[in-house]
């Protein structure tokens, strides 16, 4: 079952492995990439105009809707201390492996997982398995330096200098730690002058910001050529 999306590339689809999803581009690429949204959801314009110009590069993309309708809001009834309790990523990145599963099942070989904030974390989960090829994560949230010990795909991350979430120190930690890890190929970038939620929240009328995000998702889609495509 599909619904219009309205000046979109590709539709809603209700059950992917149990998880509603935005999907766009073809099916025959046989390579994907799963985009995770931050904590506001799958239902952002703007990733969505990211996963059908990742699409444009020859993959499959799916983002799947993990915060299943209850994103987080910025409402102070509710701080992100109690949302979060509710919306593990860990758990998240559980819900997503019957996804890949169902992906592999339709003939994608090769998985890439992209991940925003809180999809970082997801993103860093997955990657601690072998069910994906390779993670890349932007301006990522819940991220811990001893995440780094378990990778076991090559990661790239890409940080923002005024990132107070994420910022340049944490960043560098974690590079220190994959560098130890020499299980995995990584690779490590801080766009300058860029604040949290650069990659896929930012704002449109700003022609430094709109590059800044670009180049964002060109270097994602770089990265997953290099691990992912074939
Ligand atoms: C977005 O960028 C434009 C152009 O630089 C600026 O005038 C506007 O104030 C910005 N809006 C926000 C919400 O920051």
């Amino acid at each position: 079952m599909t619904e219009n999306t309205g000046g979109e590339a590709g539709e809603v689809v209700h059950d992917y492995g149990g998880l509603e999803a935005y999907v766009t581009g073809s099916r025959h690429a046989g390579c994907c990439v799963i985009l995770v949204s931050d904590y506001y959801g799958f239902r952002a314009p703007k990733l969505r105009q990211i996963a059908d110009k990742v699409a444009y590069s020859g993959y499959y993309v799916v983002v799947p809707e993990l915060l299943f309708g209850d994103p987080y809001t910025d409402d102070p009834a509710r701080p992100f201390e109690e949302w979060i309790k509710t919306h593990s990523p860990v758990e998240a990145a559980e819900k997503t492996k019957p996804l890949i599963a169902a992906l592999k099942k339709d003939g994608m070989s090769s998985i890439g997982v992209g991940g925003y904030c809180w999809g970082g974390k997801v993103a860093v989960e997955l990657s601690k398995t072998k069910e994906t090829q390779a993670v890349a994560i932007m301006h990522p949230a819940l991220v811990v330096v001893g995440d780094m010990n378990e990778v076991k795909r090559p990661i790239q991350i890409l940080g923002g200098e005024f990132d107070t979430i994420s910022p340049p120190k944490l960043v560098h930690q974690f590079e220190d730690a994959l560098d130890q890890n020499r299980a995995v190929d990584h690779s490590v970038k801080i766009f300058p002058d860029a604040p949290h939620g650069f990659a896929c929240r930012y704002n449109s009328s700003d022609p430094f910001a709109v590059k800044t995000a670009e180049e964002a998702r060109v270097n994602m889609v770089k990265w997953f050529d290099k691990y992912v495509k074939y």
